[in-house]
């Protein structure tokens, strides 16, 4: 069974500044709750009990959302407030958190490899809280009921347009079942002309513990930092990687335009 889910939350979000100089861009709300709280609730959904997250300097804000706040608590009892901190409550609730400091930040391979203090050595999931995910049975559910069947790590894959491939991992795979790969190659932000398909990873991982060795032996790749992708194509080459295409709606709230998207399709449907 996967417990655990690590969130990688070092990176200093500079397309959002000056909005993320003093406030992690995990905490940026889309509507009313921050982007980490929905990966959070989605990773509850699949079963998970601890939240591992990967923070650095300037992150403080994360720690203190996920605890309980006395004063603020107290100040709205009895007022027609006191529902809003309902659902940030139940979080508490059902979870623990811990934390660890990624000193450099070097890549989103070197934040996992970062996060194994926290995850020992057992099947984890990974979630990118700028990857917010929208569907009737949450996508990191869809992936722990695959891990089920296969017990290797797990990619979660969309269909992309190709001018889009420099932005995301792209696999090349074969499809074993109705929209699942099997993985056989993974390139980090390929050009168009080099992308060996147009199906990119998305933020949602469950990884095999042995991936922790392998990172710790993955030389810098693409931008000159430790890419998950390359360390995945090693358990590729041995024939455990599977893609999923999953049901549902994925928002990249790393990008403005996707963040927008977002907030208009949750308002949107909050107002249904
Ligand atoms: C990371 C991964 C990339 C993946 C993407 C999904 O890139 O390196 O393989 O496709 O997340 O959002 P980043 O967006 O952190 O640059």
């Amino acid at each position: 069974m996967i417990k655990k889910c690590l969130f990688p939350a070092a990176g200093y979000g500079t397309r959002f500044l000056p909005a993320t100089k003093a406030t992690p861009k995990e905490m940026l709300p889309i509507l009313t709750k921050p982007l980490i709280q929905y990966g959070v609730e989605e990773a509850i959904e699949a079963g998970c009990t601890t939240m591992a997250i990967v923070t650095g300097r300037g992150k403080r804000a994360i720690e203190d959302h996920f605890d309980i706040s006395y004063e603020l608590e107290h100040q709205i009892k009895g007022t027609l407030q006191e529902y809003c901190l309902t659902e940030i409550q139940n979080v508490i609730e059902k979870c623990t958190f811990s934390y660890t400091r990624q000193a450099e930040v070097k890549g989103l391979g070197h934040a996992i490899l970062s996060g194994e203090t926290l995850i020992g050595y057992e099947p984890f999931a990974v979630v990118l809280a700028d990857d917010l995910c929208d569907a009737k049975v949450g996508v990191l559910s869809q992936m722990i009921t695959l891990y089920e069947k296969y017990q290797c790590s797990i990619v979660a894959i969309e269909e992309i347009p190709l001018e889009n491939s420099n932005k995301y991992g792209v696999i090349a795979g074969v499809e074993i079942e109705k929209n699942i790969f099997k993985i056989s190659n993974m390139v980090e932000k390929p050009e168009s002309q080099d992308a060996p398909s147009n199906l990119a990873i998305i933020g949602r991982y469950i990884l095999t513990p042995d991936i922790f060795d392998i990172l710790r032996e993955t030389k810098p790749g693409k931008g000159g930092e430790i890419q998950i992708t390359d360390a995945l194509l090693i358990q590729a080459q041995q024939g455990k990687v599977l893609g999923v295409k999953f049901d549902g709606q994925r928002f990249d709230c790393g990008s403005i335009d996707g963040f927008v998207k977002a907030t208009n399709y949750f308002y949107k449907n909050q107002n249904q």
